[in-house]
């Protein structure tokens, strides 16, 4: 019984250290090429291998991030467990890029950005946080501990999920009505959902047109989700103030792309958060050791909804 590591081999180092202090009856591999396939229960990756088929043992596939829409599930036998990464260096990495990106749109930074480049000093009217409305589109693992981390600055919180949930301090919708409700309400926008084919292209030009005039977006979810010309005609329209994007299709975002330079645009290379293998090793061995147990591993894939 081996586990099978096929990523970074910093990362690699680091997670075979806590195997090893944690786990010391289960062997730990990181080269598939001297590996036994017969011997693979546990495999840990970004994509799945082309020769996936070979580890005919497989009882558990870990994403090593959070999102699994790198993944081909029609390539993973239906007797596999897939799991996504849950851990927490990845939510307090997310919940620095959000504030980042909160606060920046908040306080019109990408306007005195521009402002500063053209060499003009000049205030602009700033809103109370308790009149800068915040709707966070994803109320799972990330979007509820963003909303947590928002809390103190008095802006005033509302959050869109599939299912209906509950939220101390939150206003939480849900649905296709409730989508609508919170979009009319979201002076800033941020993104946190999953890429699936409901969410591709999501972040549309009907949807940039039922947010207030003036409202500004925060994309951290999949770059697929959202449609660029959208949101270049919405900024240059003026309907949109600014956008932060961490996220792009393709990335990386090819030379001479409008949004390298839009002045209305602050742009990060999909840095919002990455995984940190000391907490992520110590999530994958408890969810192991949940497995041993016979419980469902934690961040458990449901297929069929693609998240
Ligand atoms: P979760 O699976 O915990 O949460 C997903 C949330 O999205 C849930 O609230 C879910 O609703 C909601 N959702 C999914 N589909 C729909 C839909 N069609 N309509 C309405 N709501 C929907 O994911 P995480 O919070 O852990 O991560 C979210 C995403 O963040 C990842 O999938 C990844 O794409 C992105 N990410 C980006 C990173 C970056 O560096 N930019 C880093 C890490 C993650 P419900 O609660 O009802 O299931
Ligand atoms: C992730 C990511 O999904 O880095 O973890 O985007």
């Amino acid at each position: 019984m081996t586990f099978l590591f096929n990523s970074d081999p910093r990362r690699g180092a680091i997670f075979a250290e806590a195997f090893a202090a944690e786990l010391p009856d289960l062997p730990f591999a990181m080269d598939a090429e001297t590996v036994d396939p017969d011997a693979v229960r546990y495999l840990i990756t970004w994509t799945v291998p082309e020769n996936l088929a070979r580890y005919r043992n497989l009882e558990v596939l870990f994403s090593i991030g959070a999102g699994v829409d790198q993944f081909r599930f029609d390539a993973v036998p239906a007797k596999v467990k897939v799991v996504r990464m849950i851990e927490e260096g990845i939510v307090r990495m997310m919940q620095e890029y959000v504030m980042l990106a909160v606060l920046a749109l908040h306080r019109n930074l990408p306007a005195y950005l521009a402002q500063q480049r053209a060499g003009e000093w000049r205030d602009i009217p700033q809103l109370q946080a308790r009149a800068r409305r915040i709707g966070v589109l994803g109320l799972g693992q990330l979007g509820e501990a963003v909303l947590d981390r928002l809390k103190p600055f008095g802006f005033p919180l509302a959050g869109w999920s599939r299912s209906p949930r509950r939220i101390e301090g939150v206003t939480c919708h849900h649905g296709e009505p409730g989508l609508e409700e919170m979009l009319a309400v979201s002076d800033i926008l941020v993104c946190l959902l999953p890429l699936t084919e409901e969410t591709r292209g999501f972040l549309n030009a009907d949807l940039f047109a039922k947010l207030p005039g003036g409202a500004a977006l925060v994309q951290a979810g999949r770059g697929p989700q959202l449609d660029h010309a959208a949101l270049l005609a919405a900024l240059d329209s003026g309907h949109l103030s600014a956008a932060m994007i961490d996220v792009t299709d393709p990335e990386p975002l090819p030379t001479g792309h409008p949004f390298w330079s839009h002045r209305k645009i602050i742009l990060t290379p999909h840095v919002a958060s990455v995984t940190q293998p000391a907490t992520a090793a110590r999530a994958v061995i408890d969810n192991i050791r949940r497995h041993r147990a016979g419980l469902d591993p934690v961040g458990l894939v449901d297929r069929s909804r693609g998240y």
